[in-house]
């Protein structure tokens, strides 16, 4: 029997019907089960108020009170109330019936929701299923060109700890297969791990000065610093990626002349892997938009990387990056 609910009684276990073209919602389907709490509050985010339930597909483990049409509720069937973000993300990396454009939307949101799950709680199962998931996008962005082009061009600047990390993920896994092309020592999909957790240390760090708009002071600015060693802490705890992956995380604010953080390694003492993330994380700051600063085309960005910033980069990496964008 197909119903009517209002959004707000909407519940883990119900199969939805949507009622949009998958064009303007972040869902692989129109038809689906609920199977968390993170995609009911998505469908909040889209401006629905009511939703058309599929009760005879539903497979609720309780009686839902607060509905009042007549529902036909089934019994409860074995099933995986918190199905992996990594299964949602492999499913769609690998359909080869959705065009490239309507990939990359889907895949960009279901890595911003895998972020989320890492940051809201870093356990050793949540780090495992964000590496598997980051692993599908690598080899998305390893295989299907056009599609990770597509990702590219994504701008959503909501969430920006996750945004973020999925922008300097997915650019400095491009970067990586430009300059490890023809090679296969290097491990990108552990790499890729790196770069979307690569501020993963951020977590530890007190949100107002995270989220404080213009400068910061000088004791706000030592906290803040910390996060490169707060995040190689966190993984070093949950002991489950590998050394390039914490090496990535600690070294992402080293710059090549000497003048980054935290201890202001030069040119070759810093890792080439830290070095990719380093172009990627200040070219995705620059192209930004925040409450207290404007947003640079990546035209203006890669200028000013060029012009005012080029002794905190490897030249010829930086080069290699500039021609992702050619
Ligand atoms: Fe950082
Ligand atoms: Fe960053």
């Amino acid at each position: 029997m197909i119903y009517f609910i209002d959004l707000e009684d909407l519940k883990v276990g119900m199969y939805v019907i949507l009622p949009r073209s998958w064009f303007r919602h972040p869902f692989l389907k129109n038809r689906f089960l609920i199977t968390s709490e993170g995609q009911i509050e998505t469908l909040s985010g889209i401006g629905l108020r009511e939703i058309e339930v599929d009760s005879a597909k539903s497979q609720l483990v309780e009686e839902v009170e607060s509905i009042s049409h007549p529902a036909i509720l089934h019994p409860p069937q074995k099933w995986e109330p918190e199905k992996l973000i990594s299964d949602d993300l492999r499913e769609v990396v690998y359909d080869t019936t959705v065009e490239p454009q309507e990939k990359a939307q889907v895949v960009y949101h279901h890595s911003i929701q895998l972020m989320q799950k890492v940051w809201d709680s870093p356990t050793r199962e949540n780090i495992k299923d964000g590496k598997k998931g980051i692993s599908h996008v690598v080899d998305l962005i390893l295989h299907d060109d056009e599609t990770s082009l597509c990702m590219l061009n994504i701008v959503s600047h909501d969430f920006y700890t996750y945004t973020h990390s999925v922008n300097v993920g997915v650019l400095s896994v491009m970067l990586s297969k430009e300059l490890f092309r023809g090679t296969d020592d290097h491990d990108l999909h552990e790499l890729g791990a790196g770069f979307f957790l690569h501020d993963l240390g951020k977590l530890k760090i007190d949100p107002n000065i995270i989220n404080k708009p213009g400068r910061l002071d000088n004791r706000e600015q030592e906290i803040m610093r910390s996060h490169p060693y707060q995040g190689f802490k966190v993984l070093r705890e949950t002991d489950h990626l590998s050394d390039e992956v914490k090496t990535i995380i600690f070294q992402h604010h080293e710059r090549e002349d000497g003048t980054g953080y935290p201890r202001r390694l030069k040119g070759d003492e810093i890792h080439v892997y830290g070095r990719i993330c380093c172009i990627a994380d200040v070219f995705d700051a620059l192209t930004a938009e925040r409450s207290y600063k404007r947003k640079l085309s990546p035209f203006q960005a890669l200028k000013i990387m060029k012009e005012e910033m080029l002794g905190h980069f490897h030249e010829d990496m930086f080069k290699t990056f500039v021609l992702l964008f050619n």
